[in-house]
């Protein structure tokens, strides 16, 4: 231990200097020991890149790295909440006033990795536009030919940096404020068709190839549709020991639409004839009063086809999906279908009195058939959650392991906690983290 905490001692002047309040985007490099490495990004011209959204991913090929400006909007008004507590009408306000939308399209900005040499301090970065949204990706690891290809999830006109909040009303009822137990959840109303795409780039060039991108999006109501397109999962997803050559299925998750999650303040934001879309507002309007339901699908990219699907019951709701590789591959299946999805799900169950009653399980499909529905179904008593996100699955998970690199956590906070300006603040928030956090680590 007494190792550890010098390794961490060594790195923190390192730490200090990486922190700039300059507006650029840096790449920092670490092998898990000594110094981490830093390049500032710019753009064919040499200044630094200005970033509107935010940088929400990273992503790599054998020879570049990918970085996308995120349809993952970072407006005023998602960190500023509840600034004036139980004054509703006040925070309404200022969440109008402080409030943007997503853009319509995607910068892409790929670097190559040959670049990112030891002796120099900056980096030139060549900038793609595509017009659509995109929030996720991930990439081919083979970039023959320097041909970059990314599979993007593209969440049109679905804003997922804002949730529903207590004075949220329906959109389609607009006298009706949001359901209680759906303040907090993502505003997933969404007001596009959202859509998955096979994006291919000459690297070399710094062009988007178009007529070798291919997108798939699907307006019906409960198959394989992409109303409100979410998280998604292949083999190897965040593998620590695997690169993807080729990415030839990936899973797909949908929200679907529900007219008790879209919102006044939703609609409105999104409400835009000049936005870049596939389908008209009342006819998402529409969609959204018909409902549809959270789906699964699983699509392969070379033609972009759906080859399976399975759609969610009205009142269980589908969060993280996770490819689960069989410990004994089998020689006919291809590898990046040959294993199960693991998932989490809200499943509600009707009382005797018309209500439901809501329970956290883990449903595992069978990923060479999701059609049949889950094989397995797990709950418990202990297990408790409203909602789950980003997920990752790792071969072997061991209990006691200890790491090389290891943070002190109360030097690593109170770092912070000491340059909280205001001394009574300061002083409140170090006793939370006195009485709450520091005995648990
Ligand atoms: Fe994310």
């Amino acid at each position: 231990m007494a190792k550890n905490l010098e390794l961490v001692e060594k790195q923190d002047f390192k730490i200090d200097s990486l922190i700039s309040n300059k507006n650029a985007v840096y790449l920092i490099k670490w092998d898990g020991q000594g110094a981490m490495q830093q390049w500032e990004v710019t753009n064919q011209e040499g200044d630094s890149l200005l970033i509107d959204q935010n940088m929400h991913q990273i992503g790599f090929s054998e020879d570049y790295i990918i970085l996308i400006d995120a349809a993952f909007k970072f407006s005023l008004n998602v960190m500023l909440y509840n600034i004036f507590p139980q004054k509703e009408d006040i925070d309404a306000f200022i969440r109008k006033l402080t409030s943007g939308v997503q853009q319509d399209s995607t910068d892409i900005y790929l670097i190559h990795r040959a670049d990112l040499r030891p002796n120099v301090k900056q980096v030139k970065a060549k900038k793609i536009v595509i017009p659509i949204e995109t929030v996720h990706f991930s990439v081919n690891y083979k970039n023959p030919d320097g041909i970059v290809t990314i599979f993007s999830a593209h969440n049109c006109s679905a804003c997922p940096a804002e949730w529903l909040r207590s004075y949220d009303r329906e959109a389609l009822n607009p006298e009706r404020t949001i359901r209680r137990d759906k303040v907090g959840l993502l505003a997933v109303g969404a007001m596009d068709v959202g859509q998955v795409g096979r994006v291919v780039i000459d690297a070399k060039n710094g062009t988007y190839l178009a007529d070798r991108s291919k997108y798939y999006y699907n307006t019906s109501r409960n198959e394989a549709h992409t109303w409100g397109i979410g998280l998604y999962t292949h083999r190897d997803m965040c593998s620590a020991d695997n690169t993807t050559d080729d990415i030839t299925h990936i899973y797909w998750q949908s929200y679907g639409l529900r007219s008790d999650m879209l919102t006044v303040f939703i609609r409105d934001l999104y409400d835009d004839p000049k936005r870049n879309r596939k389908i008209p507002v009342p006819q998402v309007l529409e969609a959204t009063r018909e409902g549809s339901r959270y789906t699964i699908f699983c699509l392969e990219t070379a033609e972009m086809t759906v080859e399976d699907f399975y759609t969610f019951d009205q009142e269980t709701y589908f969060w993280s999906l996770q490819f689960v590789p069989r410990s004994e591959p089998r020689a006919n299946i291809p590898p990046y279908k040959d294993g199960y999805i693991f998932t989490t799900v809200t499943v509600g169950y009707q009382q005797s009195n018309g209500m439901y009653d809501y329970q956290p399980e883990i449903w595992i499909f069978d990923a060479t058939a999701l059609s049949k529905g889950a094989i397995c179904k797990l709950n418990h008593p202990d297990m408790s959650f409203g909602f789950t996100i980003h997920s990752v699955w790792t071969p072997d998970a061991q209990p006691n392991v200890n790491p090389n690199y290891k943070i002190d956590i109360k030097k690593d906070y109170d770092y912070m906690l000491k340059r909280i300006l205001n001394k009574q603040t300061r002083r409140e928030i170090s006793q939370i983290f006195n009485q709450y956090v520091y005995p648990n680590f």
